[in-house]
């Protein structure tokens, strides 16, 4: 059992190759096992690129990242993906085979696994994502939410402890943003780490437990999730759009009283509260 941090950004910076200026600037966290961190900020401020770094696919040009203590410059981005699962954001960069089936079994016969716990993991995944109807599908064919879904089923299979997902929710309509949140939430409860990208912040509010913030690759906010909403300075500068929740509850603050709260739950009971005083 590893007692540190799970993992750990240390004063990372990073450059394109052929760029004049760092992408990311002296970017530092860790992360302890079992978390739900949600990684937000405005288009172009570094979040994809961080994600990259923590799954090796590109490497600091300053700075460490440690998993359980070990500097992953030694391992291969293969090595790192047995122990942490990646959701790219555009999901054409993660689906190559011909089928979701394909898809999702590609990673497990590289691991070497036996080809009835292979069988056993795809049918459990497909199960889990609502995808069993599309197991003969071309990827390609699929709409964007249903290839995005392809692309977290072949993530989950590999069972990794800590996902990191860049945007898995962009493209999903209602019927199944709330399934797939609904998955993540039930991976989390049962232990995984989870890293999330979004620009969501009903997503945010709803889900996570801590949420960084990132703007022109420097780390603006590291903590908990209502004390970013009540920085508005922060908010403004980071063109972070408010929950609707708290939109709502601001909006009624100075006509009805209400308290502004971020959770729909809480806007729920001040309603009902609201009620029972005029009957
Ligand atoms: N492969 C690349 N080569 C050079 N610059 C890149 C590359 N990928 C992203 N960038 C640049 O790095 C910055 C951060 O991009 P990205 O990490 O994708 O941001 P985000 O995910 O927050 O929108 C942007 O200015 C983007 O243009
Ligand atoms: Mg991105």
């Amino acid at each position: 059992m590893t007692t540190g941090p799970l993992l750990e950004v240390r004063d990372v910076e990073f450059r394109y190759p052929g760029k004049t200026e760092n992408t990311l600037h002296n970017v530092s966290f860790a992360v302890t096992p079992g978390e739900f961190i949600a990684l937000v900020g405005p288009n172009g401020a570094g979040k994809t690129t961080l994600a990259r770094l923590l799954i090796g696919i590109h490497r600091p040009s300053g700075g460490r990242i440690l998993m359980e203590g070990q500097d992953i410059s030694g391992l291969t981005v293969a090595e790192i993906s047995h122990r942490i699962g990646f959701l790219f954001q555009n999901p054409d960069h993660q689906l190559f085979e011909d089928t979701v089936w394909e898809e999702v079994v590609f990673a497990l016969k590289n691991m070497g696994l036996p080809q009835e716990e292979i069988e056993d993991r795809a049918n459990e995944v497909l199960e889990f994502c609502g995808l069993q109807h599309l197991r003969t599908r071309a990827p390609e064919g699929l709409s964007v939410g249903e290839k995005k879904r392809a692309a977290v089923a072949s993530v989950l299979a590999m069972k990794t402890d800590v996902l990191v997902l860049d945007e898995p929710t962009t493209g999903q309509t209602w019927s199944h943003l709330e399934p797939l949140m609904a998955i993540i939430k039930r991976l989390n409860a049962a232990g995984k780490t989870i890293f999330m990208i979004t620009h969501d912040m009903n997503l945010v509010v709803d889900y996570a437990s801590r949420v960084m913030v990132l703007v022109g690759g420097r780390l603006c906010h590291d903590g908990d999730v209502s004390s970013l909403f009540t920085n508005d300075e922060l908010i403004q500068s980071s063109h972070i759009e408010l929950p609707a929740v708290l939109r709502l509850s601001r909006a009624l603050e100075k006509s009805h009283g209400f308290r502004p709260c971020l959770t729909t739950s809480d806007l729920v009971t001040q309603v009902l509260g609201r009620l029972q005083c005029r009957t």
